[in-house]
């Protein structure tokens, strides 16, 4: 039986998951992403070209076939963005794409009601990416959400009363929105939309396994950042995890093969939330500084710290993850010493374990040093390029882990992938 493969973040997203779906896409007949909407930005780099993905899957480039799975939330307005772009880059993309009946349709008040939601919490907010993401999968929770599907039955009476809840939700937040030039706007996209090619896409992706064609799902944000797993409540909300592609494209747990975990060298996160080994120091600005570590989608700062190991091997328990991929190595070229978080102090407690309530705790990161290794890595084309002391830290990192690096990652281009074990 043809197996999916799973490629998911292990950290709070940005791990360089665009990249290394591009890098892998010549392996799979088709590519699809489960889960999240337009608040990923999937980053790729080839032939001096940058291209920012958000809902379209990372194989769109090298891959005759692209899903979007039912897992995913999507905007029609930025969806027709987005493909028009990926259409001026020379692709046909109504040949290649296939969505998902199943869906779910962020209207422009979902984005409304995300910022009055924010707005609503004041201090405590979750500094979201703003794109409605919240409002739209508490729809579906609620049984309230429009799908994809919808599109083709009644949707003008379905669209009036979802449109009808959100303008009462949001004048209940003090909100009273002009919402005409939006709607006019989404309902342009929408009939955009409708020309794609919108299809079962369970039954779709469980035949093509069954006649042996091979898949690799997508995932976006990061583990740390599932609804369930992650550091709740300053996460996204979709599941993020392994079994957010099960769910999220309707596949059994059977049918998943290999789980890449996609972790940076070091750690970063944007928006609110616990972030055990953030720096707040020169050296955090400095990791800023040196992986470009601002939003591909909001251009906001990423804040930036050591690699926190306590937190990877919990990422890599909640996904069976059996092939670890670490990225942006070359990041940490010039550092004299690197810092591993491999325990926490809590209350004077030491323990390996990611809190429950790690955003009401004091944690203080235990680390172990190690000696950095000064070389350019950007130019390593494979194992035998890297220094020893390179070596030894993907050596500590994976018997800490207890999962074998069958990638590593040494600058954004496509090119610049070193795999160093079989795949
Ligand atoms: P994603 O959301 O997981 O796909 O990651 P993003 O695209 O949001 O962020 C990753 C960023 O790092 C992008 O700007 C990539 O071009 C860049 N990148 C990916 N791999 C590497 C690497 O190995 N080295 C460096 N320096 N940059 C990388
Ligand atoms: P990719 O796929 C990094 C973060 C937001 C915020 C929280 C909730 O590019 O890795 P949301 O808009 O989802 O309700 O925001 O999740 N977040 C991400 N952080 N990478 C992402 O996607 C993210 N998508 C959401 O910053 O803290
Ligand atoms: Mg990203």
């Amino acid at each position: 039986m043809v197996k999916a493969d799973v490629l998911l973040g292990l950290q709070w997203g940005d791990e360089g998951k665009g990249k290394i779906v591009d890098v892998l896409t010549p392996r799979y007949d088709a590519v699809a992403r489960f889960q999240g909407g337009p608040n990923a930005g999937h980053t790729l780099e080839f032939d001096n070209k940058k291209v920012v993905l958000r809902s379209i899957p990372s194989g769109i480039f090298l891959c005759r076939t692209n899903i979007i799975g039912g897992g995913v939330v999507l905007d029609p307005v930025l969806f027709m963005q987005e493909a028009k772009e990926i259409e001026n880059n020379g692709i046909d993309l109504h040949k290649i794409l296939k969505i998902s009946k199943k869906a779910h349709l962020i209207l422009p008040t979902h984005r409304l009601l995300d910022a009055a939601n924010e707005k609503a919490k004041g201090a405590s907010k979750i500094g979201t990416t703003g794109k409605g993401i919240g409002p739209t999968y508490t729809d579906k929770i609620s049984r309230n959400g429009l799908r994809v599907g919808d599109l083709f039955d009644r949707f003008g009476e379905k669209y009036e009363r979802c449109l009808n809840r959100h303008l009462d939700m949001l004048r209940r937040l003090g909100e009273t929105p002009e919402t005409a030039a939006l709607e006019r706007q989404w309902l342009d996209a929408v009939e955009y939309l409708k020309g794609y090619d919108i299809i079962d896409s369970e039954y779709y992706i469980n035949e093509m396994l069954d006649n042996g064609r091979s898949l690799l799902c997508e995932g976006a944000q990061g583990t740390m950042l599932d609804v369930d797993y992650g550091s709740y409540p300053f996460v996204t909300s979709s599941n993020t995890v392994c079994a957010g592609a099960c769910t999220g494209l309707g596949i059994s747990p059977h049918r998943i093969g290999e789980v890449y975990g996609i972790f940076k060298a070091y750690c970063t996160r944007v928006g609110a939330g616990p972030f055990p080994t953030e720096l707040f120091d020169e050296t955090g600005k400095h990791l800023r500084d040196l992986g470009h570590e601002y939003g591909a989608v909001t251009g906001r700062e990423r804040r930036c710290g050591w690699i926190d190991l306590v937190a990877l091997r919990y990422s890599v328990m909640i996904n069976g993850v059996t092939r670890l991929i670490m990225m942006k190595s070359d990041v940490l070229d010039g550092f004299g010493t690197v810092r591993a978080c491999t325990a926490y102090e809590i209350d004077g407690k030491v323990t390996d374990r990611f809190p429950f309530d790690a955003d009401a705790v004091d944690i203080k990161p235990v680390y172990t040093d190690m000696p950095g290794w000064n070389t350019d890595l950007t130019k390593a084309t494979k194992p035998e390029d890297f220094p020893a002391e390179f070596k030894a830290y993907i050596a500590f990192i994976e018997k800490y882990l207890g999962v074998p690096v069958h990638i590593v990652s040494v600058g954004p281009d496509r090119t610049q992938t070193v795999v160093v074990r079989d795949l």
